[in-house]
């Protein structure tokens, strides 16, 4: 039996960033996995292999589309799909023996198997029952079933057999309008697959800035996907190679079938906590199956924690991140914080969309006074020469105060521009600070500085 300061179980970006921390300050720290790799489903599942083929993919289209009129000429490219998978194993490869390296480089232990908590204080993995201190709970999501949808990971697929499907399928059928769906139906379309997104409610994203959503799906749509709003699936039927989807629409009542190759089922997660035994420990959980933490991410057992796509808050490996160095830092008798109102969301469609603080939505229902500062990439130089123009930055900030309370970006980059406005948030910066901020040109980061500059007496290029 071994004994550790802190164990932690799932090496997600939870997980890993939670061992590494803890080494980091001091501690004896070993993180449970029962993957063959480590990073979870961010890396080996999720945002790196769905980025990988989001790049590619996007590189294709890039080249069918803008090439000719910038003078590049030539036959443009046919997609390999085995070479394409190997890019995507490959990047997967590269992310997975980085955390490898980064654990030997702290001296963080991997206990290979999967983990249960037998007692407080005690870790099982395999035969094997270890000693800690303190135990983090990491163990991540996995994708919610729906109610007539059978997934086999082969025709009727999650994010995780989209991934790796056999083939470019020639149709799909996209269930939910959100994050994954969005993000992988992309990916699809532009390889050349007639994609049709089903989307329960009369929008998209939900939860987004409504301008937001209104922009995203006329782009989307422009780059070829189809969309069937105000649609709740009743089921599917799947051979080996094909399958039909029913849905009814909620305007009518009336019923509709879609022929498909290929189903992706992206109705969202839910917390992962099979085989932990949190059961026998009383654990208590919310009513959405989440494990309850107090501020400092402990659970109602003594010395256990949670942190990730396991306990509240958005489904997001940076939020994962920022809670696997706060706890580490309670742990170790610090100050651990996460400002959960400066969490950036980015869509990495293209263009990307990316959001922080509050929307117009959040401001109304408090009752709060604010102004709204707009700049289109139409009057952006950079994004004009880039073919980018399309999309905007849309800045809120207090009526009285200036003070930023929130952004939200559809256009070239938006989910590296937002980043400035976050650490402006984070300062309690005004929009006019923003705007006295001297930014160089041509960068797309001008357009967040002239919307800024409209949230005052307002923007020079528009
Ligand atoms: P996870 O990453 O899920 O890791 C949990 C780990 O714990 C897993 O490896 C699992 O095997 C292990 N585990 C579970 N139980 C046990 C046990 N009992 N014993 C041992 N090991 C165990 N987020 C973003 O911010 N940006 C993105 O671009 C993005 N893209 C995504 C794309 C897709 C297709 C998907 C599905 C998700 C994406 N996400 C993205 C969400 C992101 O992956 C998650 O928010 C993040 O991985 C959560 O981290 P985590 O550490 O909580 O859990
Ligand atoms: P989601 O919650 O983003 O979207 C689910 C969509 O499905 C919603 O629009 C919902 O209205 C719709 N829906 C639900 N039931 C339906 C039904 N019966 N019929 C039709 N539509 C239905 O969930 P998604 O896309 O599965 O993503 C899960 C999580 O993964 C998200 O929380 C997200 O944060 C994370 N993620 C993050 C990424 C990023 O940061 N870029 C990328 C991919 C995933």
């Amino acid at each position: 039996m071994s004994s550790y300061d802190v164990i932690i179980i799932g090496s997600g970006p939870g997980g890993y960033v939670c061992a590494i921390r803890c080494a980091q300050l001091g501690l004896k720290v070993a993180c449970v996995e029962g993957r063959e790799t480590l990073g979870g489903t961010c890396l080996n599942v999720g945002c790196i292999p769905s980025k990988a083929l989001l790049h590619a993919s996007h590189m294709l289209h890039e080249a069918e589309h803008n090439f000719a009129e910038m003078g590049l000429k030539g036959k443009s490219p046919s997609v390999d799909w085995k070479q394409m998978q190997a890019y995507k194993a490959s990047t997967i490869e590269t992310n997975t023996k980085g955390i490898e390296f980064l654990f030997k480089k702290n001296k963080v232990d991997w206990l290979k198997g999967w983990g249960s908590i037998p007692e407080p204080g005690k870790v099982k993995v395999g035969d094997e029952v270890h000693e800690a201190k303190h135990i983090v709970i990491a163990s991540g999501s996995e994708a919610a079933s729906l109610p007539g949808v059978e997934v086999d990971e082969q025709v009727v697929v999650t994010s995780t057999g989209a991934l790796e499907l056999g083939k470019v399928p020639k149709k799909m059928v996209v269930i939910g309008a959100g994050v994954i769906g969005l993000e992988l139906g992309s990916v699809y379309s532009r390889l050349g697959s007639e994609v049709t997104v089903v989307e329960f409610l009369d929008h998209i994203t939900p939860g987004m800035d409504p301008e937001v959503q209104k922009t995203f799906q006329r782009m989307l749509k422009k780059q070829g996907l189809e969309f069937i709003m105000g649609a709740a699936v009743q089921k599917t039927e799947s051979t080996k190679t094909k399958a039909k989807v029913h849905y009814k629409l909620r305007k009518d009542e009336s019923e509709h079938v879609l022929d498909t190759d290929v189903v992706l089922v992206a109705t969202g997660r839910k917390p992962y906590v099979e085989g932990l035994g949190i059961d026998k420990l009383d654990m208590v959980m919310t009513d959405r199956g989440q494990i309850q933490v107090n501020d400092h991410w402990a659970t109602s057992v003594k010395d256990v924690y949670a942190i990730g796509d396991v306990i509240e808050g958005p489904m997001l490996a940076h939020k994962a991140e920022d809670e696997g160095m706060a706890v580490a830092e309670v742990i170790a008798g610090q100050h651990g914080h996460v400002n959960y109102g400066v969490i950036p969301g980015v869509i990495y469609t293209h263009p990307e969309v990316a959001n922080v603080g509050e929307t117009e939505a959040t401001l109304k229902e408090a009752g709060r006074a604010y102004k709204v500062g707009k700049f289109s990439f139409m009057g952006n130089a950079r994004a004009k020469a880039n073919f980018a123009g399309d999309g905007f930055v849309k800045i809120l900030a207090d009526k009285e105060t200036d003070r930023i309370l929130g952004a939200h970006i559809i256009g070239p980059a938006a989910g590296d521009l937002i980043h400035e406005i976050c650490v402006a948030m984070e300062f309690g910066a005004s929009a006019q600070d923003l705007a006295m901020t001297c930014h160089a040109h041509p960068t797309y980061s001008e357009a967040v500085r002239e919307a800024a500059l409209a949230c005052g007496d307002g923007p020079i290029h528009m």
